[in-house]
């Protein structure tokens, strides 16, 4: 590590002693490993031979992220004795769909996967998602492996094993929780990633900071610039110390029975924003930026935290160029409601992640309307 490294000390300890960083998710006899490095996806095949049995397998991915990466990922399945079957689905949330899931049961059927067959999810949340919904329910369950390429994927939804699609009724509606057997995360993937993808991902490392690292948070505060940058020892030390608090909640947590709800810290009031914006202004991790920011003053509000924390939180997420006002479409009225629509809402209570100070949160049950009220103070 050179001097004047982007890195305190404590990452230090972590980075830089291989070309790969390897984390498990302890979940007993469904324990997986999680595979970060640069430039690993060519070692995909070498790492699933390891796990999985070789033969047939599928790639579901999308013609973006299937132009830059799908060859080098095919070639490096073939190298390794996997016979393979690509599907390609349009790119767009649209598309995480019943009628995206039925072409992938189609074409995997026609091509005679098996029990054994392992599907891999290539690609961002939409393609991990709708990969991971096939995979839980097609015979029965096929082995799954993610290989995310967008931050927010890296970070956050290829651990833990959420999948699902979208129903005309709203998001996320139809799923299950199924575990992939691993997960390879190339850091190197994210180069090509677009400028405001990127920065709706960040998003969803600062609520890792805010939540549980104050460590985490205060190296996001000094070294914005060079995480901006993609300095790759950042970065990594970044996606490895998320996907380890990810991990950490889901063992203890793994159905979201309580504790994992502190992953929604910034969602509840962010899917009401992109509910009335019709998902059209705003990407998900930017209103889940302007969720956190609410979140916190709603914290301040209720007495749970101090302004300075506050603040702090807002700070960063403006540093990053994420918006944190509620915007004109959201009045409170209309900001009520779309709270009490929330799947998540039990008893006309939303169980509301509030921030006690950086790194350290609790939860407060309120109802919709004092909710909306308190936001838009
Ligand atoms: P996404 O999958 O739509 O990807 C964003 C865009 O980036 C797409 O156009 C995609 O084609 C493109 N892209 C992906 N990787 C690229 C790369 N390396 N280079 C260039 N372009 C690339 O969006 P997302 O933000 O990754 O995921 C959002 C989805 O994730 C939502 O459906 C959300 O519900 C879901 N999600 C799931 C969980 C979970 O725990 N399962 C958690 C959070 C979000
Ligand atoms: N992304 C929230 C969760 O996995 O629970």
């Amino acid at each position: 590590m050179p001097p004047g490294s982007p890195l305190g000390p404590s990452a230090r300890r972590n980075v830089g002693q291989s070309n790969v960083d390897l984390l498990t998710v302890e979940l007993g006899d469904r324990a997986y490993p999680i595979v970060i490095g640069a430039e690993v996806l060519d070692d995909l095949g070498r790492r699933m031979a390891g796990h999985l049995r070789t033969g047939s397998a599928a790639v579901i991915t999308n013609p973006t992220v299937g132009g830059l990466y799908l060859a080098r990922v095919e070639s490096a399945l073939r190298t390794a004795d996997f016979d393979v079957t690509t599907v390609e689905i349009p790119d767009g949330e649209e598309h995480k769909s019943l009628e995206s899931l039925a072409r992938i049961y189609d074409r995997l059927l026609a091509a005679r996967l098996e029990r054994s067959s392992p599907i891999v999810a290539l690609g961002g949340g939409v393609i991990g998602d709708l990969a991971g919904f096939a995979a839980a329910t097609l015979l029965r369950g096929v082995p799954f492996v993610q290989v995310p390429t967008t931050l927010l994927a890296q970070v956050d939804s290829s651990v833990g094993g959420k999948t699902g699609v979208n129903h005309p009724a709203g998001k996320n509606l139809i799923g299950a929780f199924y575990q992939p057997r691993l997960v390879l995360i190339d850091i190197a993937t994210l180069k090509t990633l677009p400028r405001r993808q990127l920065l709706a991902g960040l998003a969803e490392v600062i609520k890792y900071g805010a939540i549980l690292d104050a460590d985490l948070f205060a190296l996001l505060e000094r070294e914005l610039a060079h995480v901006l940058a993609l300095d790759d020892t950042l970065v990594r030390h970044l996606v490895r110390r998320c996907c380890e608090l990810k991990a950490m909640v889901v063992q203890r947590d793994e159905f979201e029975a309580d504790y994992r709800s502190i992953l929604n810290f910034g969602h509840t009031l962010g899917h009401a924003i992109e509910g009335l914006t019709a998902y059209q202004r705003y990407l998900h991790g930017e209103a889940v930026a302007i969720g956190m920011a609410v979140a916190a003053r709603v914290s301040c509000l209720k007495g749970h935290c101090n302004r300075e924390t506050a603040e702090r939180i807002t700070r960063l997420l403006e540093r990053a160029g994420l918006p944190t006002g509620i915007p004109r479409e959201c009045p409170e009225p209309q900001l009520a409601a779309a709270i009490a629509g929330d799947k998540k809402v039990a008893s006309g209570k939303v169980k509301f992640v509030c921030i006690e100070e950086v790194g350290r949160t609790r939860f407060e049950y309120l109802g919709a309307p004092e909710l909306a009220a308190l936001a838009v103070q």
